[in-house]
């Protein structure tokens, strides 16, 4: 490379950065676990770096791209969700930015899944009581019950590339499923469920019929038995069909009394007080929760009220956190190597320079 890009990175992706700083790249990493200050960013930016890899926990916004004016070339986002990052300033700053696409895909499913079994068979509590020694003779009734996932009736809340992975789950326990998407662009994928499902059913592997539809959020909630959330984070002023606060009083009322919720998203599509709520006055049996509106979780949140504690999981945005999909530099298997592959993309002009064309640029209207 005949020029040297400078590259901030406001946390450590691991061996990803050495593959850059062999091909002669200066990178320069945030050296705590923590988030940088914001004011931090900005300095690096105005340093003059081409590229700034970040993650959700960074506010990229008009701020940055300022400093960054006639110097940085792309913010590359450790993450698949990027909410953290103002889209029209970025596009009115000419600035392409990327995310780490499909890489955590299953990973995230799956933890969501694991999260509903937790949720619905108590293992958490179950657990407890063993490790305090309560564990009194095995009976019928006791400690306590949980209720089966095998069978049941979930809505998936947003049948995207995360919801898709979470149905493929679902159909292996025999669920019958609702997808509620504000775009149905996923007819073939819904066909194919349902034709693996009666194939499964043929051949005497399901012992019932399952099936798989499209609903509206007003036809899914009053049947479903699970209702887990898979969309971005959409605020009012970023969309026609906004996500924030989702799942609100009026939404959660229309769940089942025994039904549980789990949200491996973003934690502002769920009303954290409304939720809250919920649980103590039994709207709904219980949440399974890995994001949150404020990230780390506030000491005061009423999510943490020891009243509603075994029916409320509460896990620290955790559901991409394995191994090969965090840190692999592979851009086929990890977010490292994916989001330095998107950085790469940008800087190095692949793709015949076309910003628009390249697969992991989140903004392309602002290069058409
Ligand atoms: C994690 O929340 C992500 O968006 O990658
Ligand atoms: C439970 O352990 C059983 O044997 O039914």
């Amino acid at each position: 490379m005949s020029q040297k890009f400078r590259i901030f990175a406001t946390a450590d992706i691991g061996e990803a950065l050495d593959q850059l700083r062999k091909d002669g790249y200066e990178v320069e990493v945030y050296p705590t676990p923590d988030a940088p200050p914001k004011a931090l960013i900005v300095e690096k930016v105005r340093g003059g770096i081409d590229g700034l890899i970040c993650t959700l926990r960074d506010k990229i916004d008009e701020e940055v791209f300022a400093a960054g004016q006639g110097t940085l070339k792309v913010v590359a986002q450790y993450a698949v969700g990027f909410d953290n990052i103002n889209r029209a300033d970025a596009n009115r700053y000419k600035v392409p930015f990327t995310n780490t696409p499909d890489v955590l895909t299953e990973a995230t499913a799956e933890y969501a899944f694991f999260i509903m079994g937790d949720l619905a068979r108590k293992l958490w509590s179950a657990e407890r009581l063993t490790r305090e020694n309560r564990w009194g003779s095995w009976h019928p009734s006791l400690p306590f019950l949980g209720d089966e996932v095998t069978g049941k009736t979930i809505a998936i809340i947003g049948a995207g590339r995360i919801g898709q992975a979470m149905i493929k789950k679902c159909a292996g326990f025999d669920m019958n499923i609702f997808c509620c998407n504000t775009l149905r662009k996923g007819q073939a994928f819904l066909d194919a469920i349902q034709e693996m499902m009666d194939l499964r059913y043929a051949r005497g592997i399901s012992t019932e019929k399952n099936w798989i539809k499209y609903a509206t959020l007003e036809e899914a909630l009053p049947q479903a038995d699970f209702v887990s959330i898979h969309v971005p984070l959409l605020r009012p002023e970023e969309s026609a069909s906004p996500t924030y606060h989702l799942f609100n009083e009026k939404t959660l009322r229309l769940m089942k009394p025994t039904a549980y919720l789990i949200n491996t998203s973003r934690g502002p599509v769920v009303d954290e007080n409304a939720l809250a709520k919920a649980l103590k006055e039994r709207w709904i049996a219980g949440a399974g929760l890995d994001v949150y509106s404020k990230e780390p979780l506030s000491a005061d949140s009423p999510l943490r009220d020891p009243e509603i504690e075994d029916r409320c999981r509460l896990l620290p945005h955790h559901a991409s956190a394995a191994r090969t999909t965090r840190l692999s530099p592979d851009p086929d298997k990890g977010m490292a190597g994916r989001c330095v592959q998107g950085l790469r993309d940008v800087l190095e002009g692949n793709y015949g320079g076309d910003v628009a064309k390249m697969p992991f640029v989140v903004n392309k209207e602002a290069f058409r």
